[in-house]
């Protein structure tokens, strides 16, 4: 052996025992650091499905059980301790399949509804571990926050004059039904709400009775819409029907929207003031004041007076005849909504009498521009009004039908869920890197491998052919 074999030699030994050390640090390193890798994308995954179950319970459950889970009227709380510390199967059961004879729908694709499993365990670490108030605040901005009370009650003097049309007393019967078990879902006047449909609508009077009676009766199979046959009896479900039919006779306003006060969230609120500045202030001034071209809101008169349902109508639909546009054509309901969330907070500091703010008609010619555009769009708005979008327009309210506390309708709400996509933590968020450094510390004893292999070879002594 000469020197430089044994420097090679030396160089091998360094190397393997510099890919051994590195192992032996990758697999340390590992092991120390897994239980925190294990705990920080268990966090990770957690908090990427409560946010998706905030959204689901939003779309499918606020509904019955609340806006941050405390229940309404006979639908019990979710937000409950006892919820929390049941066992994981059953609350899974208890949604999946619902509670039958009661009004809690089964949600499993398997029994019908409209919920993956992965989808329903979400909800069940939302009821056993969420926060309600983030919860609230979600509902709240997607515009579904329900509707409580209800119910309404029919204006007594319309419903007096229903007594003069003909078969009054049916028509009459009919609206007082309506406004205890329907009004909550088809909303106001029966002009449809954000989760049923108008039924005051020409489409639907051309039904003919015989399928609207089984409507009605049996319900619509996946949808909110519950089968009524063990809450009323043949005459009522056929007095209802014969409203549906004949709508178009009944006075308008007859059926009036519950006067509930709009959600708002600080997020809600920040929208509507934006939205404010950039539609509204031109003319009703940057604080509300009013100016010449329009008048105040921001004035406890009109502020006291006025529901916020009633308000969102007026933005919804404009003031035919005026110069207050029609706005439900360019903004959404949850955009609206917000709007009258931002109003609303006037009310506290509201002067008694407007002080209008300076410089309204006689503004600057682009000004003026604006105003004459804007009626013009206000003039279109007025055919519009004719679409049923007056007054439950916005509801996002449902209920639970008032019979429910009478075991009605199993299955009703059933599939209302828009099913929602589910977010799963990307590979880079769980990815392990110290993995990186066990491949390194593999590579390199396999190519200290391969250099001695080589090396081996080349000092391999050489074979002297035979002399001759
Ligand atoms: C149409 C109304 C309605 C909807 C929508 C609804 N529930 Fe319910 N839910 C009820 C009623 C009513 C009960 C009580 C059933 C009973 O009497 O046992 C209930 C019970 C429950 C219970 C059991 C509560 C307890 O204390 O035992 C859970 C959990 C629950 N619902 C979760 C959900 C979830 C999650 C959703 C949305 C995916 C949802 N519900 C949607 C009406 C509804
Ligand atoms: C919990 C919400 C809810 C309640 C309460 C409710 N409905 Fe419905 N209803 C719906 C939904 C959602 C639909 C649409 C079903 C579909 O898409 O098939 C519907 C559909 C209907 C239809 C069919 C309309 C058509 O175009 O064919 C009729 C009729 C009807 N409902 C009548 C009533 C009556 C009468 C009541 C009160 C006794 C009532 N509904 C209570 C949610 C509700
Ligand atoms: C082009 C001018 C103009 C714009 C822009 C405008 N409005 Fe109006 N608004 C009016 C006029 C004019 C009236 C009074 C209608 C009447 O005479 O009843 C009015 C009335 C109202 C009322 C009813 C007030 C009452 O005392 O009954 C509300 C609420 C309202 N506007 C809200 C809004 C909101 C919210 C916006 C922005 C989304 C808006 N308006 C944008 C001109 C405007």
């Amino acid at each position: 052996m000469n020197l430089p074999q044994n420097r090679t030699r030396l160089f091998e030994i360094l190397a393997g025992l510099l890919a051994t050390q590195l192992i032996v640090f990758g697999l340390g390193f590992y092991m120390l650091h897994e239980p925190t890798r294990i705990a920080e994308s268990q966090t990770q995954i957690l908090h990427t499905q409560l946010d998706d179950a905030m959204t689901l319970y939003a779309q499918n459950c606020s509904v019955c059980h609340g806006l941050s889970g405390e229940g309404i009227g006979a639908t019990p709380a979710l937000n409950n301790p006892a919820l929390q510390t049941m066992a994981y199967e059953d609350l899974t059961k208890t949604i999946a399949r619902g509670r039958f004879n009661t009004a809690m729908p089964a949600w499993s694709r398997e029994d019908g509804g409209a919920l993956s499993d992965y989808q329903i365990s979400e909800l069940v670490s939302l009821i056993q571990s969420g926060d309600w108030n983030e919860t609230r605040d979600r509902v709240v901005n997607l515009g579904l926050a329900p509707l409580v009370p209800f119910t309404t009650e029919a204006d007594p003097a319309l419903l007096a004059e229903v007594a003069n049309l003909p078969d009054g007393a049916t028509l009459q019967t009919a609206v007082t039904l309506f406004a205890a078990n329907c009004v909550a879902c088809h909303g106001a006047d029966g002009l449809g709400t954000g989760i049923a449909p108008a039924l005051n609508d020409p489409l639907v009077r051309e039904k003919t009775a015989d399928e609207l009676t089984r409507t009605v009766t049996l319900g619509s199979a996946g949808t909110l819409m519950a089968g009524w046959s063990n809450v009323l009896t043949t005459e009522e479900i056929s007095a209802l029907v014969t409203l549906v039919q004949r709508w178009d006779e009944v006075p308008t306003g007859i059926l009036p929207a519950p006067n509930v006060p709009i959600a708002t969230t600080e997020e809600s609120i920040a929208l509507g003031g934006q939205l404010f500045s950039q539609n509204c202030s031109r003319c009703h001034g940057p604080e509300g004041q009013g100016t010449q071209r329009a008048p105040a809101l921001n004035v406890k008169a009109f502020l006291t007076d006025t529901g916020d349902l009633a308000i969102q109508q007026i933005i919804t639909n404009g003031v035919p005849g005026t110069a207050m546009p029609v706005w439900g054509d360019r903004m959404t309901e949850v955009e609206i909504q917000a709007i009258v969330g931002f109003i609303r907070q006037w009310e506290a500091t509201a002067p008694e009498v407007a002080v209008p703010a300076k410089g309204g008609g006689g503004g600057p010619p682009w000004l003026r521009n604006n105003t004459t555009t804007t009626t013009t769009t206000a003039g279109q708005g007025q055919s519009a009004q004719a679409t049923p979008q007056a007054q439950g327009q916005g509801q996002s309210a449902a209920a639970t039908p008032q019979g429910q506390g009478q075991g009605q309708g199993q299955g009703q709400g059933q599939g209302q869920g828009q099913s929602q996509q589910t977010t799963t933590p990307s590979w880079w968020q769980t990815f392990d890197w110290s993995i990186l450094l066990l491949i390194f510390g593999v590579l390199s004893i396999s190519f200290t491998l391969i250099f001695m292999g080589f090396e081996s070879l080349r000092n391999r002594p050489k074979i002297k052919p035979p002399e001759k």
